[in-house]
């Protein structure tokens, strides 16, 4: 059996693993894995190459994707989903293993009414796919926000400011709940709960009359405060999903805070540094797991389906459900780190 494998959307660090796990599980199951280069783009424009045990040597601890990845959105473009369904047909390929976030997703979810067999594998820093308890990559990406929040601290410390650090998620403050509570913020802003600047200063002060003379702030990228309708955004450019680049709260909040409080602060924008870097082994080895699942999902004809993580268990969870909606934090455990607010 012939089946194809790509990776879309956002990168995030482990997509590798991934891969690594589908090529060498589906080769000693019999598969002939094809390549699709940069997502659907490379399935459109008829860009694919045959996969081999040698092409995933040495690539598990490689950030990025050897595939490449773009955010191409095949029902947007003109001949988009009747080039795939040709170029499948033209290799033969049976079923494809799609790596990728919410968008790659629906678009595979959606191709299944063209006759087109997709298998879901998580892959999103952002942490926000309803159907799996962890995506591939947010822990590396998690990590790198907690190692940031380290060296923030010091340098906090010693020059008695405030800190701000602006991390990702989209609608969904994973990241910096989970990347604030490791790092010991003292104040985590998310999408999910709409923030004051009065409840951000009055925190602030709290800490000063206790004799701490620095705060270190993390601000979700989707964060907004309570009242104002959009959130922060750099433009007002839309990708092919319809999603505008979101940014800008911290430099907000710090301009605020300095002219509220005359205390010196300082913000911090982690990016694309979220994304990139060698996988942590949580990552590495969900990726595996989520990988070599995907081919047995295949081998069973469990399509239009996600290998997802859940409790600990790799299972399959129908697209309908694991597509459904944002996966937004878990408000019991925004409201225990508040604890150390
Ligand atoms: O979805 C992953 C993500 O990193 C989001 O957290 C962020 O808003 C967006 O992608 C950034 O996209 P781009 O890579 O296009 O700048």
């Amino acid at each position: 059996m012939r089946v194809a494998l790509l990776t879309g959307g956002g990168d995030s660090s482990a997509i590798n693993a991934a891969i690594r796990a589908v090529v060498r599980k589906g080769i000693a199951e019999g598969f002939e894995i094809i390549g699709i280069r940069s997502g659907w783009r490379g399935l459109i424009n008829d860009n694919v190459e045959p996969l081999y045990r040698g092409s995933v040597s040495g690539i598990i601890q490689w950030g990025g994707t050897i595939l490449g990845t773009s955010r191409t959105n095949p029902f947007k473009m003109d001949r988009g989903v009747e080039n795939i369904v040709v170029n499948l047909r033209k290799y033969g390929i049976e079923a494809i293993i799609v790596i990728g976030g919410d968008d790659t997703n629906t678009v595979a979810w959606r191709l299944a009414e063209h006759g087109v067999n997709c298998v879901g594998v998580p892959q999103t820093i952002d942490n926000d796919l309803p159907g799996t308890d962890y995506s591939i990559g947010f822990d590396t990406a998690v990590s790198v926000a907690c190692d940031a929040l380290d060296k923030l601290h010091t340098t906090a410390s010693a020059h008695h400011r405030i800190m701000i650090l602006e991390v990702m998620g989209r609608n969904a403050g994973w990241i910096a709940l989970i990347g604030g509570i490791a790092g010991g913020a003292d104040t985590i802003l998310i999408p999910e709960v709409p923030f004051t600047l009065e409840e951000v200063l009055e925190r602030i002060n709290k800490r000063r009359l206790a004799n701490k003379e620095f705060s270190i702030i993390v601000v979700s990228e989707g964060a907004k405060p309570a009242g104002q309708e959009a959130q922060f955004t750099r433009d007002q450019k839309k990708d092919p999903f319809g999603h505008v680049r979101l940014g800008g709260a911290g430099s907000w909040l710090a301009e605020q805070i300095e002219e509220r409080t005359g205390h010196e602060t300082r913000v911090t924008h982690l990016g694309h540094l979220q994304r990139g870097g060698s996988p942590t082994v949580f990552d590495r080895v969900l990726a595996t797991r989520l990988g070599a699942f995907a081919v047995d999902m295949v081998m069973e004809g469990t399509f239009d389906h996600m290998a997802c993580m859940r409790a600990n268990q790799v299972v399959a969870v129908p697209y309908a459900e694991a597509l459904d909606g944002v996966k937004t934090v878990d408000l019991e455990l925004y409201n225990m780190a508040m604890l150390f607010f």
